[in-house]
């Protein structure tokens, strides 16, 4: 059950107590603004449907927004202290609005609300709304609830699966999907990495079912879509439940979808190393529409530091991993996430790390100063490292991998790579896309390509994009 804290009333203006949407009023707006993963990204589309039908329609500039959603990312400090100042200036802007006798609703969203709750309300009256991961599609009842006076905070982990929830978008927002879209097949994680808050904000991982993906999937590819990105906290632990009872694994729901109309590419993130199985690893040199690129964060490349991260594995098991997929798909390009200055780590540690990312070779990589969450094991570690050390191990690791992804770009040169075009370029006459590496393709082209995919002679490497003409 959600939590209504039905005597702190802070709305002002002309809506409130109205507690009804009807079309003979003006659309209300909403700007939702993003931190974060790109789960949140999708949570956000998904939010704008749903509030589509309840008579909002979305802006993007905070200014004519009469609801602004703030969807907040908790997993490291600095994210997560970013909500309290964006917050302190919404206040402003609603009491601004309130002078003027018109409304203004606050609301937090994502993993902070998750975390947080009730204690985002204390610290900063002015917010209506506090609404964890797990509810959005309670959102429309929420902000009724809000509309007479009532301010919510549901951060509960539901009974009710909100997938069930599915919302057909409407034609002009399926359309604002563009070519390649998120779709979160699975959430929440069980791997308790020490130093992570995510099974605390995101709970234990859920798999949606093969059929509720294939029927979202089925109205993307209608609407345009050509690729999709498979999003979940642990993606490759997926097992949906079929409608035989039957567990589907991550490599056989991309089968699935590889054959829907229209989807041309599929790719998937995050995935933990421990839960690469043996036919996901096949899917990479079997089926043709999963896309030769791999986020497959290691963290580090200590076999003391991965052990005190409760990580499960050794350097040299990623490693060896590594060579699994390249044997079966060999110009497959690797990305990682890796954490410096973890608790305990020493400059020998430190050096594992850049050993092993010198062996693996990444096409590109997140690299992250450890960051200290409350609640978390590694929180309560001795031998926190200083920040000092951390800013020059992440220097030196970020010149390592800098020099990989540069060669990894220039490598491209005098290649031809499949491109699927996505939208206009910045220059004119120019269309961009994505080559099956995930590098950002500029083409001079006709835009009536966009949504197509085809074949691009690469003739320079910049330092973010690649530059090619039709093969
Ligand atoms: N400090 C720094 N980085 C972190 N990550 C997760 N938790 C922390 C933390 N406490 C990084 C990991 C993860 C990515 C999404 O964020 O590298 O893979
Ligand atoms: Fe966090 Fe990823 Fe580890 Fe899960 S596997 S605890 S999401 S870092």
């Amino acid at each position: 059950m959600h939590n209504q804290d039905d005597g702190a009333n802070t709305e002002t203006g002309p809506q409130a107590g109205s507690g009804e949407v009807t079309s003979a009023r003006a659309k209300r707006k909403v700007q939702i603004r993003s931190f974060g993963c790109q789960m949140n990204v999708y949570d956000a589309t998904r939010m704008g449907d749903l509030l589509e039908k309840e008579g909002y329609e979305e802006t993007a500039s905070q200014d004519d927004a009469d609801l602004v959603i703030l969807n907040t990312c908790h997993i490291r400090e600095k994210a997560s202290d970013r909500v309290f100042s964006e917050l302190g200036r919404l206040r402003e802007i609603k009491e601004e609005r309130a002078a003027s006798g018109a409304s203004f609703k606050i609301a937090v969203a994502g993993c902070v609300a998750q975390a947080e709750g009730a204690e985002i309300r204390r610290r900063e009256p002015a917010v209506d709304l506090v609404v964890g991961p797990q509810n959005y599609h309670k959102l429309g009842d929420f902000l009724r609830a809000t509309d007479i006076g009532r301010s919510v905070v549901d951060t509960e982990f539901p009974i009710e699966d909100k997938f069930d929830h599915l919302i057909a978008p409407s034609p002009r927002r399926l359309q604002q999907r563009g070519i390649s879209a998120f779709v979160t097949v699975q959430e929440g994680c069980d791997k308790f990495c020490t130093f992570c808050v995510v099974p605390y904000t995101r709970g234990s991982e859920v798999s949606r079912t093969p059929e509720n993906i294939l029927t979202e999937i089925r109205q993307l590819g209608s609407g345009g879509v050509r690729e999709v990105t498979l999003l979940g906290q642990n993606v490759n632990a997926y097992h949906g439940e079929d409608e035989s009872g039957r567990a589907c694994s991550l490599a056989r729901l991309m089968e699935k979808i590889a054959a829907v109309d229209g989807i041309l590419r599929v790719r998937y993130m995050t995935s933990h190393p421990r839960d690469m199985g043996e036919d996901l690893i096949a899917a990479h040199g079997n089926l043709p529409a999963l896309m030769p690129f791999l986020h497959l964060p290691v963290q580090s490349g200590s076999d003391r530091i991965l052990a005190a991260m409760n990580r499960n594995h050794r350097a040299a098991d990623y490693i060896e991993l590594i060579a699994r997929l390249r044997a079966v798909r060999p110009d497959i390009a690797l990305s990682s996430d890796f954490i410096v200055g973890f608790p305990g780590e020493t400059e020998q540690d430190f050096r594992d790390t850049v050993d092993l990312c010198e062996t693996v070779t990444f096409a590109s990589t997140y690299f992250f100063k450890y960051s200290m969450r409350p609640g978390t094991p590694a929180a309560s570690l001795g031998d926190q490292i200083d920040e000092d050390t951390k800013r020059d191990r992440l220097a030196r690791l970020q010149n390592v991998v800098e020099r990989q992804r540069h060669a990894f770009n220039s490598a491209m040169v005098g290649r031809t790579v499949d491109v699927l075009f996505e939208k206009e370029g910045r220059q004119p006459g120019q269309i961009s896309g994505k080559s099956p590496y995930l590098q950002v393709v500029h083409v001079d082209a006709d835009k009536s390509l966009i949504g197509q995919c085809h074949q691009v002679e690469i003739m320079a490497a910049g330092t973010n994009t690649l530059f090619g003409r039709f093969a």
